[in-house]
């Protein structure tokens, strides 16, 4: 029998209230953007309709509202849009919303809670008003610090917040003060990612100057300990958790199915023994656009590329990776990836058995050049 994947929800608001100068994610200053979050709801529910035999019967495992900065997107709309999807959601769906600590009051996350957001991803990325500024946020260290005891106060159990490391003029001793706070405030869940300097962003054209590479190793050994004192568990390359994983990623990382809605969000669907992607439009101008025309369409996706794929989100999670995993999730034979892995396990990359698969440290260090073996 062909089994069903676990499906997620993604749905992307692409507006925030200005630039951060290092981010590359499809998000747009909300003065200029010309388009109406009534309108951007009506394609959303649109797109959603449009995809229903994608979603075959099945009830989501978890929906993520992403951004840009989803908690521009006001409660009253956001309900419309969880209204429709409510007959695919049941107790247990995980309904994640990121939000910016500039735009954030505890009335505004109770409401949020009320329509049925269940966990908050907070962008606080520091605690230092230094580093904040660096960063070009639009909120400094207090704004953040109120924000993470509102979402307390308005009784969200599952919180991330996400910290980044790494950042101009920043020692280890700073580093560690920001992860310090994170844990006192009582998130459960951390997403602890080192700033990288992505081409066509402000900072990729006018690069800061970042600390030296031997402090950003101190920085990270430093960090693992501290979260490792603190029992958070390392799952992923960047995700922390005390208790309760991110359900919505690691249903990504285990290759599991997603229908992305809203500008430039992704799908994978995998119908049959099939598995099929669809890539939206960026802007949201043309996103609308697409949607009115009923241009966005599912391409399948060719069996040669899905060994790499698989590889590709599978080998972030630290979790072992059980035999039957790539035939459940691709309709492939496990045959198809056998002997790289074999060969893979002959370099001192793998530990393969019997049942199961998983990185040696080695591998970790050298996981490009894993996938580089799964590449046909
Ligand atoms: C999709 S962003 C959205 C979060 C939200 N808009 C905010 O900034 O508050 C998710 C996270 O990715 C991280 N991130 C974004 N750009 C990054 C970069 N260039 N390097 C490292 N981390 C980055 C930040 O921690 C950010 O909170
Ligand atoms: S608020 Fe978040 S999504 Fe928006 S520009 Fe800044 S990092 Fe990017």
């Amino acid at each position: 029998m062909i089994e069903k994947l676990p499906l997620g929800l993604y749905v992307h608001y692409p507006w925030c209230i200005r630039k951060c100068p290092y981010c590359d994610f499809n998000s747009h200053p909300k003065k200029s953007s010309g388009c109406t979050d009534e309108a951007y709801l009506e394609s959303l529910i649109r797109e959603f309709e449009d995809n229903l035999q994608y979603v075959d019967g099945r009830e989501f495992l978890s929906v993520y509202f992403g951004g840009g900065t989803p908690s521009l997107f006001s409660p009253n709309l956001m309900k419309k849009l969880i209204d429709r999807i409510s007959p695919y959601l049941n107790a247990d769906t995980e309904i994640s919303m990121e939000a910016n600590p500039g735009t954030v009051s505890y009335d505004l996350l109770k409401a949020y809670k009320d329509i049925g957001i269940n966990r908050i991803s907070l962008g606080v990325q520091s605690f230092n008003d230094k580093s904040l500024k660096a960063l070009g946020r639009i909120h400094d260290s207090q704004a953040a610090i109120e924000s993470c005891e509102n979402v307390k106060k308005a009784e969200f159990n599952n919180f991330n917040i996400d910290i980044m490391h790494g950042l101009p003029m920043q020692d280890s001793t700073l580093a560690l003060d920001d992860l310090k706070r994170a844990i006192d405030l009582g998130a459960n869940h951390l997403s602890w990612y080192e700033l990288t300097i992505e081409e066509d962003t402000y900072f990729g054209i006018h690069p800061p100057k970042l600390p030296a590479e031997d402090e950003l190793a101190q920085i990270e050994q430093d960090g693992f300990s501290l979260l490792e004192q603190n029992n958070f568990n390392r799952y992923e390359v960047s995700g922390y958790t005390r208790d309760i994983r991110c359900l919505h990623n690691q249903n990504y990382w285990y290759f599991g199915d997603y229908l992305g809605i809203g500008a430039g969000a992704h799908s994978k669907i995998k119908l049959g023994s099939k598995t099929y992607r669809k890539a939206n439009e960026q802007k949201p101008s043309d996103y609308i656009q697409a949607i009115r025309d009923k241009k966005l369409c599912f391409k399948e996706v060719s069996a040669e590329n899905l060994p790499f794929e698989f590889m590709l989100n599978r080998l972030r999670i630290f979790d072992r990776v059980n035999i039957d995993e790539f035939s459940v999730t691709t309709g492939l034979d496990f045959s198809v990836v056998k002997d790289r892995l074999i060969k893979a396990k002959e370099l001192g990359l793998l530990n393969l058995d019997e049942s199961s698969y998983g990185l040696t440290d080695l591998g970790r260090w050298m996981l490009n050049d894993i996938l580089e073996m799964f590449l046909d």
